[in-house]
């Protein structure tokens, strides 16, 4: 039995009442619904915003939850998910969506010029969510999720869509290089061959079909005349975002699309926070419209706890590493990573992983495996994880939270920002500034439509 919508107001007392009913084996969900051992429901309130395309990864997710509002631009998509879950109130804006009545979370699939403003709007009214990746797509709206994340660190679950996390290989190649399989970390080379090339944006053509609130689709993203080109799969089958996400005013191209996986490969071992330098370089001139497809960025991180300062360098459509031997083609991975270190190599991709020792005695008896006992467990269902830190009162349990996935998307637009800028770029990750190039500053933010704030 769910308990009955509570006001706004007492919502967010009920919640804060979560840590402290923790210890004694139950809480209260921002809804006012109980959870834990005896509990009349164990079931979120989730609104479902993005109903179709990818958010059908999540349908089996949503079906062991509750599913009480679905937002969706297109009527087409948004009566396709009604027969999934039809007990939902439906919305076409995410905005009077996210104030429907008694939600506890908020599972988004939208197109990524979204996902900045949804995220923010979502903590700000203590709502847990999950985010598609990436998680926003500009250096101040990663900024920006972030610092209101870590204002609710404590009380809200978070998780960006970066499901290969949850794939073994991800923690033993952690465990490898953390025990000294290649010594001492030096580079990261890490790549993707996905090309997406196109001229610029589509040109205006016929009307937006009555199914569509293109207004709505446009959302923040300054104004764009309607093309049928930007919709091929979500009005059908497929996956959409492969119609828009290279265009700079709705995505970052390969950066956020297949680059959030491939780069999490590499950020599940660095223990990195942002670098200190970028520097781009692509065959590409800079185009007003659409992001490079070819690139090539050059990353400096200072050292940490366990490793020196490292350079990671990432490569995408056809840039790639020199290869460490000839017997090696790289090219065959199509999104991997090649782990440097002053022993050798590791080579890996989501699912596989290979250690090349190389240089001088590569005897491997530096190499100290970790006992069974110390090697993670597989972290089960990723979906699963984030619905289950929603309930269990430890909300930062999520592999991917706003604070990990949203220094590794600040990361990725800050090479975006240095190929706009050209030349190598010092950062100043405090303040989130470049400070040998003033200039440079302008591409960390973008500009958005009157009448949208990102941090609503
Ligand atoms: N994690 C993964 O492996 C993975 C795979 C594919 C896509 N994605 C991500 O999922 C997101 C969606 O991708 P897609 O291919 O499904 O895109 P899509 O263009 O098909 O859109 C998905 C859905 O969102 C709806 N939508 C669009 N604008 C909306 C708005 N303003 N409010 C509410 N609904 C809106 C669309 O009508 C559609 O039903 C992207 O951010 C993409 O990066 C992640």
């Amino acid at each position: 039995m769910k308990t009955k919508s509570p006001t706004s107001v007492s919502t967010r007392r009920d919640f804060i009442q979560k840590s402290a009913l923790a210890g004694a084996g139950f809480m209260i969900m921002p809804s006012g619904s109980l959870f834990g051992a005896g509990a009349a429901s164990n079931r979120l309130n989730i609104a479902l915003i993005g109903s179709y395309g990818r958010a059908k990864a999540h349908y089996g997710t949503l079906h062991k939850e509750n599913v009480v509002a679905i937002c969706d631009v297109s009527q087409t998509n948004l009566a396709f998910a009604m027969k999934e879950f039809p007990k939902a109130k439906v919305y076409s804006d995410w905005r009077k969506c996210l104030d429907h009545p008694g939600i506890d979370a908020v599972l988004c699939c939208t197109p990524d010029h979204h996902h900045a403003f949804i995220s923010n709007w979502a903590l700000n009214r203590d709502l847990h969510i999950y985010m598609e990746k990436p998680l926003g797509i500009t250096v101040n709206e990663a900024r920006t999720v972030r610092e209101t994340y870590l204002t609710k660190k404590g009380k809200l679950a978070t998780q960006v869509g970066m499901q290969r996390h949850a794939y073994d290989n991800f923690s033993r190649l952690r465990e490898m290089i953390h025990d000294g399989a290649i010594g001492n970390l030096k580079d990261v080379h890490v790549w993707g061959n996905r090309k997406i090339p196109k001229p610029g944006y589509l040109p205006a053509a016929g009307t937006p079909p009555d199914s569509l609130n293109y207004d709505l689709w446009l959302g923040p993203s300054p104004e764009h005349p309607y093309n049928p080109g930007y919709f091929i799969s979500s009005l059908g089958p497929g996956s959409g975002c492969l119609s828009w996400n290279m265009y700079w005013d709705f995505g970052i191209g390969q950066m956020g699309d297949m680059g959030s996986h491939t780069m999490d490969l590499v950020w599940n071992v660095i223990d990195a926070r942002l670098p200190d330098s970028v520097k781009s370089t692509s065959s590409e001139a800079f185009n007003p419209d659409v992001t490079p497809v070819e690139l090539t960025c050059t990353y400096m991180f200072p050292k940490n706890d366990w490793r020196e300062k490292i350079r990671v360098i990432w490569y995408q459509g056809g840039a790639m590493p020199k290869s460490p031997s000839k017997w090696l083609d790289l090219n065959k991975i199509g999104h991997g990573a090649m782990f440097k270190g002053d022993k050798g190599f590791v080579i890996a991709d989501f699912k596989n992983r290979m250690l090349y020792p190389s240089g001088k005695d590569v005897d491997l008896t530096y190499y100290h495996p970790r006992g069974k006992d110390l090697v993670a467990p597989s972290m089960g269902n990723f979906q699963e994880q984030w619905t289950k830190a929603c309930k269990s009162g430890d909300p930062s349990a999520t592999a991917c939270n706003f604070e990990y996935s949203a220094n590794m998307i600040e990361t990725m637009c800050l090479g975006l920002a240095a190929f706009r800028a050209g030349g190598s770029l010092d950062y100043d990750s405090v303040h989130g500034q470049f400070t040998n190039n003033a200039a440079a500053n302008q591409y960390l933010t973008k500009s958005y439509r009157s009448g949208w704030t990102m941090n609503g």
